[in-house]
């Protein structure tokens, strides 16, 4: 027999039991984006490689290490898309999307990334993200983290993720505090391991980003970005402080929160949780306010987000189980004898323009009654509707409770209000 061919490391099979949770946290945070009349857009999974070499820049950890790069056959270097705010702002400019006042755009699909795979952590991976153009902020800033606290409350999840926030400040600020951090960096070399000593120079301030706790430890008496604020930052700041104690959203300013792509300026903020080990990131995102002049395009204020999506559903899986309906249907239709198919399929279809949200499969005829119940119960159905060569003279039909097995004839035009009182539905 040949050897099976393997999916490639890092990347998995969402299966039908897992999507029924999956479609129904995408389907609670597309609604809530639909009430703040935000818009979809979908954009290529394969972009040129410079954009993202630009956009996130070339000292990352993504750009450096983690991208999925190739030359397609004419010889373009072309990357799968690590994250969506690149795509999003090309695209903007290419349609002129991003220069009207009231853009507010989201996306969702997959991402890829060449880490260690680990819990929380793959190659090919789903995010959702939100991208506003043309709003300096702080409101605008306020408004996308009122819409993930909405979704952390519609998700049932609120008190397992918790706020953190910062301001880079703009990009002269961030360069002052960049030669401090640096000072204090290559004061304290020997303290640092071989990864950070290499940052000091190339990108200092993911070295606050560290995870190693001794270099934590040295690091609490590393200069901070906020003593390094110009006003209007400072300012920028504190009025989204005050607008998010307004709105009674707790948080926590971290001065060590950097992020770890270069496009930000000013607010970033993160949603974590501790029910994930070390991926403990759901949501990240922030401000970039160049992103666009540097991509080509008029200079606009811009800010948004992304969810990791595996991650949101692993914490759901973890702390609201309960939040996932199974993938039973409600009804399965048994039919036997040649008239009563004739009439399964119009009645099917009379069935779901009635009632929209009826989640039925209709078996026309193959197999014996007893081989159909049996199909019916695998299927986790919550009822047969049966058609036998006696119900299409009498233009009735049996309801079967598969629980109680109890049966119940009745007139076929009876049938929908008895589904509806029957299985709840609408
Ligand atoms: P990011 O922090 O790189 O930001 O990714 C956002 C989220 O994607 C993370 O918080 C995490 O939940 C998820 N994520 C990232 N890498 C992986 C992975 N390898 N496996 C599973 N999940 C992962 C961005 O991508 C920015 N584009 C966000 C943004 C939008 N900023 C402004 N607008």
């Amino acid at each position: 027999m040949a050897n099976n061919i393997e999916a490639i490391r890092g990347m998995k099979d969402y299966l039908p039991e897992e999507i029924v949770l999956w479609q129904r946290i995408e389907k609670t945070l597309k609604k809530v984006l639909d009430g703040y009349g935000y818009s979809e857009i979908r954009l290529p999974i394969v972009e040129h490689t410079l954009l993202f070499q630009r956009a996130i820049g070339k000292v990352t950890d993504v750009v450096e290490k983690e991208m999925y790069s190739f030359d397609d056959r004419k010889g373009d270097n072309l990357t799968l898309r690590p994250e969506g705010t690149a795509g999003c702002v090309r695209a903007g400019i290419k349609h002129s999307l991003i220069y009207k006042k009231e853009q507010r755009l989201w996306y969702i699909g997959p991402m890829f990334r060449y880490e260690r795979p680990q819990k929380g952590r793959y190659r090919q991976f789903y995010q959702i993200g939100v991208e506003v153009f043309g709003q300096e902020g702080p409101d605008v800033d306020a408004e996308l983290i009122l819409i993930i606290a909405r979704w952390w409350r519609e998700l049932g999840i609120s008190h397992h993720v918790s706020l953190e926030i910062n301001s880079l400040g703009s990009m002269e600020a961030r360069a002052r505090y960049r030669n401090a951090l640096v000072a204090f960096l290559v004061q304290n070399k020997e303290h640092l391991n071989e990864n950070c000593r290499r940052r000091i120079y190339t990108n200092p301030m993911r070295v606050l980003d560290t995870k190693n706790s001794d270099i934590q430890a040295l690091l609490k008496k590393a200069p901070v970005i906020t003593d390094y604020l110009d006003d209007d930052s400072r300012f920028h700041f504190y009025s989204l402080c005050e607008l998010l104690d307004l709105s009674c959203i707790p948080y926590r300013v971290n001065p060590h929160l950097v992020r770890g792509l270069d496009y930000y300026n000013r607010t970033v903020f993160e949603w974590i949780t501790t029910f994930l080990g070390s991926q403990s990131t759901v949501c990240g995102g922030g401000h970039y306010d160049s992103l666009v002049e540097q991509l080509g395009g008029r200079a606009t204020p811009a800010v948004g987000f992304a969810m990791g999506l595996e991650r949101l559903v692993l914490l759901m899986q973890t702390v609201n189980p309960y939040f996932a309906v199974s993938n039973r249907i409600d009804a399965y239709l048994v039919v036997a004898g040649d008239k009563a198919k004739r009439e399964a399929l119009q009645l099917a279809e009379q069935l779901r323009d009635a009632l929209p949200s009826l989640r039925m499969m209709t078996n026309y005829g193959v197999g014996s009654f007893k081989k159909q119940l049996a199909i019916a119960d695998k299927q986790g159905a919550r009822i047969a509707i049966i058609i036998g060569e006696n119900e299409t003279s009498t233009l009735q039909v049996i309801i079967k409770d598969l629980i109680t097995g109890k049966q119940e004839k009745l007139a076929r035009l009876d049938l929908v209000s008895r589904l509806i009182s029957f299985l709840e539905i609408k």
